[in-house]
């Protein structure tokens, strides 16, 4: 099969890498990947947002799928389009995407499909967003409407607080017509874990669990990013809770989709939260997580391809997927300043040292080749993935393989896992960063 992923981060170059391994690709294709993924795929020098001409190189080409990273494309429509052109593609249409795309939508679906979430108001100016946040109490949970990179959720801790939060979505208009409406909820207090699923539309095939660590600093303090670190198993979801999970959560969420005329075809993806009530909804994401999927892609026993080709014809055929015993971890190396404006530019030393260590991967994240030498492009810039007998182990393996590699503004959290392999650390206790607090 020829098969295009398109998106160019280390989630994609995980992807790249487990479909490079199924003995039915013939041709791999990514676009626009990165350095890493050159390695072992065809670049296409074509952005994730340019749907139509990526649609156009997939039908040129031939391509047998197309496999969906990243968000953005998938709120713009790309499978809307592809498929208007008879081009198979593993990903949800722009109806099923609003899942992500809309927290406003999502709010009012899990409410109608009585999905377990925070009780929440959706309000259009202060005034109703004020007497939401009195009825909750605080902390309070503010989020804007539409995507906002992960930074569109605010938690005012008190009332000055929440009239800056209120100033920053409704005056300044931080968040842009994404901060039109915003939703007001209760806030939740639990740990976080991400529950990850494959959809033919009415199957589900779920990932082994994973957690990521959001936060910019050690001990979850700092602003939120895109996640600086992740590793499967998650440390703190049970098997039992895991089949209540499908049960309550992600076949309701599916067969809902599907009454409403949104089935979604590709990856669903439930960020949780572990409340003393059970396992509630924080958000849900319409694909891979990333840095969850590097850890996953190295657990995951079966072919990926037939799944997503099987998947994308709508039915899997199969009724689980398997996944090694060993755990995974994934380390992101970041460039400082990230993630705001990141340093960009620097000469990376090392990755070819690095990837010598046993049991180690790397994933290329924002990297760029400038004259033979590789150099960060962006915020995260690697992810220094391992595998190994258990947690404590892969983790070893990472962090010593991301000691090899340097360069001048590299930055890293130190204690990815802690928080599961030693709760009495301080790490992963929930405190609200200040950046959450709206101050
Ligand atoms: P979201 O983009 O909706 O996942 O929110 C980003 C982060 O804000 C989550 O990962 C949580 O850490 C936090 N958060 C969101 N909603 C709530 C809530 N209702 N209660 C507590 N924390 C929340
Ligand atoms: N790591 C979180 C996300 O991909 O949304």
């Amino acid at each position: 099969m020829k098969v295009l992923v398109i998106g160019g981060g280390g989630r994609e170059h995980a992807l790249c890498w487990k479909l490079r391994q199924s003995p039915l690709l013939e041709e791999l294709y990514c676009a626009p990947g990165n350095p890493g993924i050159a390695e072992i795929a065809d670049l296409v020098p074509l952005a994730a947002d340019e749907i139509h001409e990526l649609a156009s190189f997939a039908s040129d080409v031939g391509i047998d799928l197309t496999v969906v990273g990243p968000e953005l494309p998938l709120a713009l429509g790309i499978v809307d389009e592809f498929l208007s052109r008879g081009l198979n593609i593993f990903g949800p249409t722009r109806k099923a995407a609003e899942i992500e795309s809309s927290k406003v939508f999502s709010k009012q679906f899990m409410q109608e499909h009585e999905i377990p979430t925070a009780r929440f108001t959706i309000a259009h100016d202060r005034a109703e967003a004020e007497r939401a946040a009195k009825e909750y109490g605080f902390p309070v949970v503010l989020k804007a409407d539409g995507l906002a990179a992960g930074k569109g959720v605010l938690i005012p801790i008190g009332k000055r607080e929440l009239a800056d939060a209120l100033d920053l979505f409704f005056d300044e208009r931080r968040f842009g017509s994404s901060g039109d409406r915003i939703v007001v909820e209760e806030f939740l207090d639990g740990q976080e874990v991400s529950f990850i699923v494959l959809s033919d539309g009415t199957r589900a095939l779920p990932f082994a669990a994973c957690r990521d660590y959001k936060r910019l600093g050690e001990a979850d303090d700092g602003p939120n990013t895109g996640g600086m670190g992740a590793h499967s198993p998650s440390g703190v979801l049970e098997k039992e809770m895991a089949s209540s999970i499908l049960e309550e959560i992600i076949y309701p969420t599916l067969e809902g989709l599907v009454s409403e005329g949104r089935e979604l075809r590709g990856v669903l993806y439930a960020g949780l939260i572990l409340t003393e009530e059970g396992p509630k909804v924080l958000e849900f994401n319409a694909r891979l997580g990333d840095p969850e999927a590097q850890p996953l892609m190295l657990r995951l026993e079966d072919d990926l391809l037939p799944i997503l080709a099987a998947g994308a014809a709508g039915s899997f055929g199969v009724s689980r997927m398997a996944f090694k015993k060993e755990a995974a971890a994934c380390v992101v190396l970041a460039s400082r300043g990230y993630p705001v404006k990141p340093v960009r530019g620097e000469v990376i030393e090392g990755i070819e040292e690095a990837a010598k260590v046993p049991n180690v991967t790397i994933f290329h994240a924002a990297t760029a080749a400038v004259d033979g030498e590789v150099v960060s492009a962006g915020g995260r810039v690697l992810n220094v993935c391992a595998t190994g007998s258990n947690l404590r182990e892969a983790l070893r393996s990472a962090y010593g393989a991301s000691q090899l590699i340097e360069w001048p503004s590299k930055i890293l959290r130190r204690d990815i896992g802690r928080a599961v392999l030693d709760p009495g650390s301080g790490s992963g206790i929930w405190r609200i960063p200040a950046d959450l607090r709206g101050d």
